[in-house]
């Protein structure tokens, strides 16, 4: 049987980060290439970042650069969006781990083609899943629409039915480029679209326990993570009030791998605030009050043990899984 075909769209980004790292440790998955989008970071750093983490991964895979900002700054020709400060992705949107880069992994094709160019050659195949802002897909949809609706699967992290991160009602990647968020769930009759948002993502808080089992007994991997989640760490804790973090990204990665780690998924009705002060809030219409057509399957919760065991068998390995299991046994 043929491997299932993946392209991850990504700002790395440290759950970005850990997200990949599982991904391509996932054999049964053939990751066709890797889509950079501005998001959590500027361009150059996002697609640096993913470099990065191929190399580490030591895949013979390529980044593809896409947006350097949300669509209608792309569309208005603006200049790029720079978000390259310290934040809680640290200076370098990795948590300053320090992996090298490696051109040679560096595609000159843009995201764009790429994209259009892998649902061309395998119609009904691809399953893109898309951790940043939508822009990417949005400008590949304006490119020929046609082709986009052949996208076998979006999984998409992003938006929030009851809770928001940037704002009270409103999740970064949704919040960043609503107008992408619009364009890629009108495909939502042909393509099947998997919102993954803040409502399961924060079901799913990897503890300090979580973070001391991933240093002392996961390897050398398990250590890079630790380090790199540091600056992540401080910010749940400035924000949150968590001992511990939400990598939300991983969460759509496990969910492709498995979907029986979703507890409660609905088929709704999705649309996006644009403007004022909402902006960026997902209205969800759970209980079919509009009666519009389904556009989105919205996970709702997560089965949370079931999410960290996956984690540890795939990003590590079957020993790591049972050791965490021998380490916190369930009753
Ligand atoms: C999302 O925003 C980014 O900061 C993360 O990488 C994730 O994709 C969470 O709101
Ligand atoms: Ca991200």
């Amino acid at each position: 049987m043929s491997k299932r075909k993946i392209i991850f769209d990504t700002d790395p980004g440290i759950d970005d980060a850990v997200a990949l790292l599982t991904l391509l440790n996932y054999e049964p998955f053939e990751v066709l290439g890797i889509t950079s989008v501005a998001g959590n970071k500027g361009i150059t750093h996002t697609t640096d970042n993913a470099s990065k983490l191929i190399k580490y991964s030591q895949k013979d895979i390529k980044v593809y650069q896409g947006a350097h900002s949300s669509y209608l700054r792309v569309k208005g020709g603006l200049p790029a969006e720079g978000r390259d400060g310290g934040n809680v992705h640290g200076v370098d949107g990795l948590g300053g781990v320090g992996l090298p880069v490696d051109p040679n992994n560096i595609s000159s094709i843009s995201a764009i083609d790429f994209i259009l160019d892998s649902v061309r050659t395998y119609p009904g195949e691809i399953e893109i899943i898309s951790v940043g802002p939508m822009t990417n897909l949005a400008l590949a949809i304006d490119q020929d629409e046609a082709t986009m609706r052949k996208v076998k699967k979006v999984w998409s992290m992003g938006g929030g039915v009851f809770r928001g991160n940037v704002t009270p009602v409103a999740e970064f990647n949704y919040w960043f480029d609503t107008v992408s968020v619009e364009k890629v769930y009108s495909l939502g009759n042909d393509v099947d679209i998997v919102m993954v948002g803040l409502d399961a993502t924060h079901q799913c808080i990897f503890d300090a326990n979580d973070l001391a089992f991933i240093r002392l007994a996961a390897g050398e991997k398990g250590e890079l993570i630790y380090a790199m989640v540091q600056d992540y760490l401080s910010a749940y804790w400035k924000f949150n009030k968590y001992i511990g973090i939400v990598i939300h990204d991983l969460l759509p990665v496990l969910m492709a791998i498995d979907p029986t780690v979703c507890s409660r998924l609905v088929h709704s009705n999705l649309r996006i605030v644009h403007e004022g002060l909402t902006k960026g809030q997902c209205i969800v219409d759970l209980v079919d009050s509009w009666k519009l057509n389904k556009n989105a399957y919205v996970v709702m919760d997560m089965d949370v043990r079931k999410c960290k065991e996956l984690f540890m068998e795939v990003c590590f390995n079957q020993k790591v899984k049972e050791t965490y299991q021998s380490v916190f046994p369930t009753l």
